[in-house]
Order: C-alpha cells, then structure tokens, then sequence
C-alpha cells in the first residue's frame, strides 16, 4: 500500500487547527493541484477563493454557525463559475445565455467539487488537516453577497485547511456491499437489517463535536436529516436561480 492510500483510508474531518501558517509552497501546491484537476469538456469552470479577511472569515463562519471556520488558517470557497466563461463568449460578440443551463451548472458544480477533493487528498498527503463546508449553503445568498458573486456563479463548497489540533477517531462507514454493484443498481429488502452492524457501530462512535455522548444509530442519523427539510430552510435552488441559472 502506498503513503497516498494509507492516508486516503485514515481520512477524518478535521475542526480545530494549530495556530500555525501554511508556507507559501505547500499552498501553492495545493492550488496547483486544483489548477490540474480533471474539469468536463476542459472549460475549468470552477475557481476558489481564498479568504483571507478576518472579518470576512467571521461573517462567514456566521452563515456557517461553526466557529472553527473563522479559526481556520486557510479558508477556500469553491465556486462553480461559468460567469468567465460566458464572458470570452461576450467578448467574440455572444450573448450566450446558454452559460445558465442546468447541465453547464452540474459541469462547473462537478469541477469545483472535484477541484476541492483533490486538494484535500494532497493536503492530506502533506499532514494537513481539512473539514469540507457545505455549510455556506445554510445561506447561499448571504455568501454569493459577501463574495461578491456575479451571475453564472455559484458558492459549491466550503474547505478549511491547516494543521491538525485534534485526532478524531475514524468515523465509521457501511460496508461496501451496500455501495458497490455490479452492472446494475442492487435493492434490499430491508436496509435496517442491512446496516445493523453500522448501526451498532456508529453508537460507538465519538464526535470531538460533542464528546461526552457517542453519536446516534445511523438509521436515527438519516431519519433526522431528511425531516429536516433543508431546502426549504436553506433556499438553494432559489439562488441558484438568482444567479443566473434556468432551473426550468
Ligand atoms: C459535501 C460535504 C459537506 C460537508 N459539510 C460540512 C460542514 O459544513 N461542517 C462540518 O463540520 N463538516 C462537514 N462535512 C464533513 C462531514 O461531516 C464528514 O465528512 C462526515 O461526517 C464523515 O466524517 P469524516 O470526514 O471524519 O470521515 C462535509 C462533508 C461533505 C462531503
């Protein structure tokens, strides 16, 4: 096994950072492998921010309600960016609307996503510690206003970096049989009796985010998420469309 898998498979989310800088190189390697990332049809429709502000951090850590967004040493927001793209267009004399399409938004949403695992991977390879963001999306609008976010652009994910003040344990997964078929989608007849083992093991489980209790069954864990109705809370499709984007 090699160092990349050995650390791919000791994978956690990381939430509190030593106070200590990333050095200009290991950024810049990061970002490097950003820039090299896979993106559909080669239109590298995706950029990042790095949010330096210390306010800015805050208001965002705000939207987040996580205050280890603010203590983050470094603080990346992926966006799904047509908005370049569509301006190239512009600028040979095309007004192409076609850049708020649906599946140009899944491209540029894929590439900002793909561009963000990558850099966790190599960050991870380098000691760092990452905790994705989706979190920004409790409030879409309230980060597309403080990024200033033109049209044909969307805030994907959210990626805090540094070095790692924590060691979580591993959190547990579902075995693969579940996740993995061949050739064709495979159903079961009764996933709570499937996911027994993980529901025993997720109960076992500790959370740094609240230590003093293991963490619910899994099944308990889905149930929660899907009552929750998020996108009703949290308006995502709606400012999709108000950046530009035909949803129709
Ligand atoms: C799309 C996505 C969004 C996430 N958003 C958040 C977030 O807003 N805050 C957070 O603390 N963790 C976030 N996470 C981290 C997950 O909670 C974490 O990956 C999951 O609980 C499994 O834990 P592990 O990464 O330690 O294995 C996110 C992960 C993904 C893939």
């Amino acid at each position: 096994m090699n160092e990349m898998i050995k650390k791919q498979l000791n994978h956690r989310s990381i939430r509190q950072f030593k106070d200590k800088d990333i050095p200009d190189e290991v950024f810049d390697t990061l970002i490097k492998v950003a820039q090299r990332t896979a993106t559909s049809v080669g239109m590298q429709q995706s950029s990042i921010i790095k949010v330096t502000d210390s306010n800015l951090k805050k208001e965002i850590a705000r939207v987040c309600n996580q205050q280890y967004v603010a203590d983050a040493p470094v603080l990346l927001i992926f966006i799904a960016d047509l908005y370049r793209n569509y301006q190239i267009a512009l600028e040979q004399g095309h007004d192409m609307k076609s850049a708020g399409d649906m599946d140009k938004f899944f491209a540029a949403y894929t590439d900002a996503i793909l561009a963000a695992q990558n850099v966790v991977n190599a960050a991870e390879s380098m000691d760092l510690g990452t905790v994705f963001l989706g979190s920004i999306l409790n409030d879409p609008r309230q980060i597309c206003q403080l990024l200033e976010l033109p049209k044909y652009t969307f805030p994907a994910i959210g990626l805090a970096i540094g070095y790692p003040d924590q060691e979580p344990q591993l959190k547990p997964r579902m075995d693969m049989s579940l996740r993995l078929f061949e050739n064709k989608y495979k159903k079961f007849d009764n996933y709570l009796e499937e996911i027994k083992d993980h529901d025993r093991e997720m109960e076992a489980y500790y959370d740094l985010r609240s230590p003093d209790k293991p963490l619910k069954k899994f099944s308990l864990q889905v149930l929660d998420r899907l009552i929750e109705a998020p996108q009703e809370k949290r308006q995502v499709i709606k400012c999709i469309e108000e950046q530009g984007f035909h949803i129709e």
